[in-house]
């Protein structure tokens, strides 16, 4: 019921209690803590070249890296190429059209049996695991670190025989590679980073992506290197390289000499069963004039990172995903504020709701673990038929409790609401005192 000055209700243990009105969360009608008008950073953020990338791309005569050479016309795809793996500090870059293509060539480029089990993280988006159906491969889900919210060494099951390990950089955090390496290396195992979430991300100084077998990325819309759709895998080894683009090319790859007028870049090396992952000539042109902005947005996001954890610092119950003390540089996807104790009477998806009510912009529970998500369906699809048998068996007697820890605790927001100034993350640690309060 609500008087003139204070909300009186019943608690869930029968009492009755009289809440003061300016107190009253968002959610139940109260005033927002951050008045609603006030703007959030919007994304993307168009970087200053790429609308003269674009322009160049669609009057240049060349749409895709299967266009006829045309005058003095460059690839983009090619340029990216190059630009990224200096960014990343590997050999090679191959682009291709998503960051589940590049998982799909960069576990088929291992050469592996059908049916071979590939260790994955509960912990991320599905595409982590159905990438591995997709090159023929069991998904076979292993919990993560409490801490990092990553697969670590503790967590790798040997017993199903895994020929690799997926491992993701999750949210703002990266995994322990070279830890991960010490256990799989004597086994032949091979590691692939999922870096879909940590483009530029550090640890002892080298790049996320440089230290697996093979680093693969998104620049899906709303990633911190974006071009809308895209992706790309990176590998400092020369032998996979080539096979690489044959996979992502319908078994091509590029000419080694120059590529004679009206002829195409591309030539029919078939090595191996290709497919068409290529990433459009539109896409290539913003992902090269999105790089040069990426380490300042990583500056001004980490700044206000930091600012947050410490602005809560104060409350017990709440605090924000650290790295582990050897990532030297962090790149955040998804800020993720750790509630070790819950508001009363809130699980983590009400405190969500309740934060975006407060602040405005959209809080949110962390993507279903893949032991328990909908969009992990293998037997639906009769292709995938074998696989899902096996994926089944395995599955049934497993249990995730880190996982299940994390996705019960955490809120988080996009990467963007880290873009702005300081007033943003004031806003933020007073609208979580306020539901603390509660
Ligand atoms: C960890 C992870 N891996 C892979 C992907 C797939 O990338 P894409 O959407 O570009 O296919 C994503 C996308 O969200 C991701 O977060």
């Amino acid at each position: 019921m609500c008087t003139d000055n204070v909300l009186t209700g019943t608690s869930v243990d029968g009492m009755t209690t009289s809440i003061p009105l300016d107190r009253r969360l968002a959610v139940d009608g109260g005033r927002p803590y951050r008045p609603p008008e006030t703007p959030w950073p919007r994304w993307p953020v168009p970087a200053p070249n790429a609308e003269r990338n674009l322009s160049a791309v669609l009057h240049g005569g060349r749409w895709a890296i299967s266009s006829p050479a045309y005058g003095d016309t460059a690839l983009f795809e090619r340029r990216f190429a190059a630009d990224f793996a200096r960014y990343v500090g590997t050999r090679h870059c191959v682009p291709v059209d998503h960051g589940s293509s590049a998982l799909v060539v960069a576990l088929e480029s291992l050469g592996l049996g059908f049916g071979d089990a590939v260790l994955v993280p509960a912990l991320t988006w599905t595409a982590s695991a159905t990438a591995a159906l997709r090159a023929g491969l069991v998904p076979v889900l292993v919990d993560v670190d409490l801490d990092t919210g990553c697969v670590g060494p503790e967590d790798l099951d040997l017993s199903v025989e895994p020929r690799a390990v997926v491992a993701v950089h999750w949210a703002s955090n990266m995994a322990d590679i070279p830890a991960l390496d010490a256990v799989t290396a004597p086994h032949g195992i091979s590691v692939v980073e999922d870096c879909a979430q940590a483009h530029g991300a550090t640890w002892q100084g080298r790049q996320a992506g440089s230290f697996g077998r093979l680093g693969c990325f998104s620049f899906q819309h709303g990633k911190v290197l974006s071009c809308g759709e895209g992706g790309a895998v990176v590998t400092d080894d020369d032998t996979l390289a080539p096979v690489l683009q044959e996979l992502r090319a319908d078994s091509r790859r590029y000419r080694s000499r120059a590529t004679p007028p009206g002829e195409l870049d591309l030539e029919e090396s078939a090595g191996v069963q290709g497919a068409n992952f290529c990433m459009s000539e539109f896409s290539a042109a913003v992902a090269c004039a999105q790089l040069a902005a990426l380490d300042e947005q990583h500056d001004v996001r980490n700044r206000n990172y930091a600012l947050l954890t410490e602005l809560v610092a104060d409350l017990d119950e709440v605090r924000l995903l650290q790295p582990a003390p050897a990532q030297t540089r962090t790149s955040i996807y998804e800020g993720t504020i750790i509630f070790d104790e819950l508001p009363a009477a809130m699980d983590n998806g009400a405190v969500a709701t309740a934060l975006t009510a407060e602040l405005g912009r959209r809080f949110y529970v962390t993507d279903e673990p893949l032991h328990r998500s909908r969009l992990l369906q293998p037997w639906t699809k009769p292709l995938l038929a074998p696989l899902a048998e096996r994926f089944t068996a395995i599955h049934r007697d497993r249990s995730y409790p880190k996982t299940e820890w994390l996705a019960a605790h955490t809120v988080q927001t996009h990467h963007s609401t880290f873009l702005g100034g300081e007033r943003d993350m004031h806003d933020i640690a007073g609208a979580i005192s306020k539901i603390c309060a509660r």
